[in-house]
C-alpha cells in the first residue's frame, strides 16, 4: 500500500506556527529474505555467544512500518532484544486524520495510552530507541514510553526515520528529556530511502558504517570532517539539486552555497533558503548524496540546521 503524504504545517507550545518537514511516505513493508537462502547448517548450529542473554534492547514505535523495518536491521545487527511500543487507540488510517489527532498531543501534552508502557530495562546496557518523526522531533508515543521508563545510567542509541528532516533535533530533545542517560550519536533515514526497492542491503550497510562510527566515538562534528568551505554554485551542482528535489517542490529551496565530502560518490551539503508550504523564509542545510557513475541518481539523505 502507498499513501502520499502531502505535508502540514505544526504549531509548537504556542510558538508561532513552523513547517514542518514531511514527505510522500511511501511505507511498504519489506518481504523477508527467504529462510531458504540460508544454508541448512546455519540453522542448527548457534555459536555460544549468540545464545547467550542480550544486554541491548530495540525498543521502537512505528506507525506505517518504515522504523520497524530499521528496527529489525538493528535488532539483527545487535542480538538485541525486541520491544514495539503499541498504543491503545492506534492513530486513524488517513494521513490529515493523524497531523490533527498529534497536533492535540503535542498541544495538550497528553501522551497516548500505551498496551505495553513498562519495559523491563534492569537487564540491558543498552537501548536502541526508534520512532518515526512527527512534527519535528519523536512521535508522541516516545513522550508516552519515557514518562514510564527511567533510562537513567543507560546509553541511549537513538535512531529514526523521517520525510525530510529530523534526527538531530529529536536527539537533541532525548537528551533533555532523559538527561542522565547516555545518549549517542543518533542514526536516521528517510522514508524514501527505507521503503526504496533493494532498500534492505542499503540500509544495512549503512547501519553496519553508523554503528562503525559509534565505535570510534565519532560525534557529528567528526562525521562533517573532509567537506570543503562553502561556495558558489556551478551548473552541475544546480543540477545535482535539482535531481534530488524534485520531489519536495513544497519545501520552496533555494540554494544560496555548496560544499562537498568526496566518498565511495560525492556528498553535496548546499545551504539553502526555506520556505515549507509557502511559509516565512529560513536557512536550512540539505544534504545530498551523489553515488558513483552509473550507480544510480543523487538523492536527498536530511534537510535539517
Ligand atoms: C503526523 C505525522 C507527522 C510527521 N511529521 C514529520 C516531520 O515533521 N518531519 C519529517 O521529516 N517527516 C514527518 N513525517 C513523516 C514520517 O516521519 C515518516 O513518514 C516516517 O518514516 C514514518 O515512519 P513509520 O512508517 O515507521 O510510521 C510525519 C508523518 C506523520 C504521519
Amino acid at each position: 500500500m502507498n499513501r502520499k503524504f502531502n505535508g502540514f504545517i505544526a504549531k509548537f507550545s504556542g510558538l508561532a506556527a513552523v513547517a514542518a518537514l514531511a514527505l510522500c511516505a511511501c511505507n511498504e513493508q519489506k518481504t523477508e529474505k527467504a529462510a531458504a537462502e540460508q544454508p541448512a547448517e546455519q540453522a542448527v548450529a548457534q555459536p555460544a555467544e549468540q545464545t547467550a542473554p542480550s544486554k541491548s534492547l530495540v525498543v521502537f514505535y512505528s506507525q506505517n512500518g518504515a522504523t520497524k523495518t530499521v528496527a529489525e536491521i538493528f535488532q539483527k545487527e545487535r542480538n538485541a532484544d525486541v520491544f514495539e511500543i503499541s498504543l491503545v487507540q492506534p492513530y486513524p488510517s488517513t494521513y490529515d486524520s493523524t497531523i490533527a489527532a498529534v497536533r492535540d498531543q503535542r498541544e495538550s501534552k497528553q501522551w497516548p495510552a500505551l498496551v505495553n508502557a513498562k519495559a523491563d530495562l534492569a537487564k540491558y546496557d543498552t537501548v536502541f530507541l526508534g520512532y518515526p518523526i512527527m512534527f519535528g522531533s519523536f512521535a508522541p508515543p516516545i513522550y508516552s514510553f519515557l514518562d514510564s521508563n527511567d533510562l537513567s545510567g543507560k546509553v541511549v542509541v537513538p535512531f529514526c526515520t523521517y520525510g525530510s528532516g529530523g534526527r538531530k533535533a529529536s536527539a537533541s530533545e532525548l537528551k533533555t528529556l532523559a538527561p542522565n542517560a547516555n545518549v549517542t550519536l543518533a542514526y536516521g533515514i528517510s522514508n524514501k530511502r527505507v521503503t526504496a526497492e533493494g532498500a534492505d542491503s542499503v540500509v544495512s550497510a549503512e547501519v553496519e558504517t553508523f554503528f562503525a562510527n559509534l565505535a570510534e566515538g565519532k560525534t557529528e562534528e567528526m562525521l562533517m570532517g573532509g567537506y570543503s568551505e562553502q561556495r558558489p554554485l556551478t551548473a552541475e551542482d544546480s543540477a545535482v539539486f535539482a535531481a534530488a528535489t524534485k520531489d519536495y517542490a513544497y519545501l520552496g529551496l533555494k540554494p544560496l552555497s555548496v560544499s562537498t565530502q568526496v566518498v565511495a560518490g560525492t556528498n553535496f551539503l548546499f545551504t539553502c533558503e526555506m520556505k515549507a508550504f509557502g511559509g516565512p523564509a529560513t536557512q536550512t542545510n540539505v544534504k545530498i548524496f551523489r553515488p558513483l557513475p552509473g550507480r544510480g541518481e543523487p538523492e536527498l539523505i536530511v534537510v535539517e540546521k
